[in-house]
């Protein structure tokens, strides 16, 4: 499968040349290996990308959220202030919002909140396909900020695959009440850990992904670097978070918009992709105490905004933000604290192992 527009690429950019060259390379290389494998089921969905290449298999610009992502509206697990609202609600009230070169998802920030009524209307969206080994890059201009707010960017099961703990879940952006930096987070069932050192450039916290521990506190590794989370995140132009998932290891890298090191690949939505070119991420996860098969189902990705709930809203947890009154308090009677409480997508692109059969196994050569 050669790609156009590397020549472009070539043409444009001297610098990265190379590095688009070496992958259309590994993309020839790729498909001639894959048409002579054979079926593997017992590695399907969970083996590496050969030679680490992936193909783009979605790439959702604008409109495309409509088609790509199911409307949850379901009461907030974690408790928040918030009614996430169906799919016509959210359009109706101008909650979500498609152009051309854009997607916005954002909570109500016109409502005064009776306090013994419904919360604050909200969004909640999760992709219609599920992905194993793939890689996400989510292009973001603006996450939601405010004291109360507790946006996410994650990934877990959903029917008919075993629900939530089972099946696992991956944080990749979260925070609450506008406090950076921005964690990477697993939660799984008893048994899966991680090594204290291994090749990341954000800092890790607890090594125990058992959601038993610590209130399913989970392991995490905050992002080093300025501009992860929350309004400087905003103030910056926002950037891209990329996540890529094997068969042995998950990893979550983050570059601000103005990142002089964003790799091509990321910044442009190439047809192809190479993580292993990227260095290193700010969070890697390896296997290595932890069986992915076992503990990891097909995810399906999900955005959510929440208010307060049993992260956010904790009294000493918003207080210590420097958030004034409670959470509550502040959520139903300050609409207009809420109109900087939107995500502002340039993009959200799926790539997968293999450009034509993406259900089908592979031996990984790495
Ligand atoms: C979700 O939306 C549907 C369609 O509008 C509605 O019938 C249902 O009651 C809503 N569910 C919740 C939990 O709000
Ligand atoms: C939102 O996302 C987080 C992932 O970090 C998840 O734990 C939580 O259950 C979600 N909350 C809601 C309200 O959907
Ligand atoms: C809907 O939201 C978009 C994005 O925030 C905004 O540009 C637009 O003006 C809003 N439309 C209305 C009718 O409020």
């Amino acid at each position: 499968m050669r790609i156009p527009i590397t020549l472009a690429f070539v043409a444009s950019s001297v610098s990265w040349s190379s590095r688009v060259y070496a992958a259309t390379v590994a993309t020839d290389v790729a498909v001639g290996v894959d048409a002579t494998v054979s079926t593997d089921s017992a590695s399907a969905g969970s083996a590496s990308s050969i030679f680490g290449s992936y193909f783009l298999s979605e790439s959702i610009v604008g409109h495309d959220f409509y088609n790509h992502f199911n409307w949850e509206n379901i009461s907030d697990p974690t408790h928040g202030r918030v009614v996430y609202v169906d799919e016509k609600t959210s359009v109706q009230h101008n909650l979500t919002y498609a152009k051309y070169n854009s997607f916005v998802l954002r909570t109500d920030n016109k409502a005064i909140l009776d306090p013994d009524g419904p919360g604050r209307e909200s969004v909640r969206i999760i992709t219609k396909k599920s992905y194993t080994t793939h890689v996400a890059v989510f292009d973001v201009r603006h996450m939601p900020q405010g004291c109360g707010t507790w946006p996410a960017i994650w990934s877990t099961t959903a029917p008919p695959d075993p629900s939530w703990p089972n099946g696992g879940e991956v944080d990749i952006v979260e925070g609450v009440n506008d406090q950076g930096p921005n964690a990477a987070t697993l939660h799984t069932t008893t048994g899966c850990t991680m090594p204290e050192t291994r090749p990341q450039l954000g800092t890790p916290g607890q090594n125990d992904c058992d959601w038993l521990v610590n209130y399913n506190t989970g392991c995490t590794v905050k992002m080093s670097g300025p501009n992860t989370y929350g309004p400087s995140f905003n103030a910056n132009g926002g950037g891209w978070f990329v996540t890529e998932r094997t068969g042995d290891h998950i990893s979550v890298w983050f570059w601000q918009r103005n990142d002089p090191k964003v790799p091509f690949d990321v910044k442009y939505g190439s047809p192809i992709t190479t993580p292993r070119t990227w260095g290193k991420p700010q969070a890697f996860f390896p296997n290595t105490n932890c069986d992915f098969k076992k503990f990891f189902a097909p995810h399906h990705i999900i955005i959510n905004l929440t208010l307060c709930g049993d992260w956010a809203g904790q009294a000493d947890v918003y207080a210590s933000s420097g958030c004034p009154s409670t959470c509550l308090d502040y959520v139903n009677n300050n609409p207009a604290a809420f109109s900087n409480a939107y995500f502002d997508f340039a993009s959200v692109r799926i790539y997968q192992p293999t450009p034509f059969l993406h259900n089908r196994g592979h031996h990984s050569t790495f």
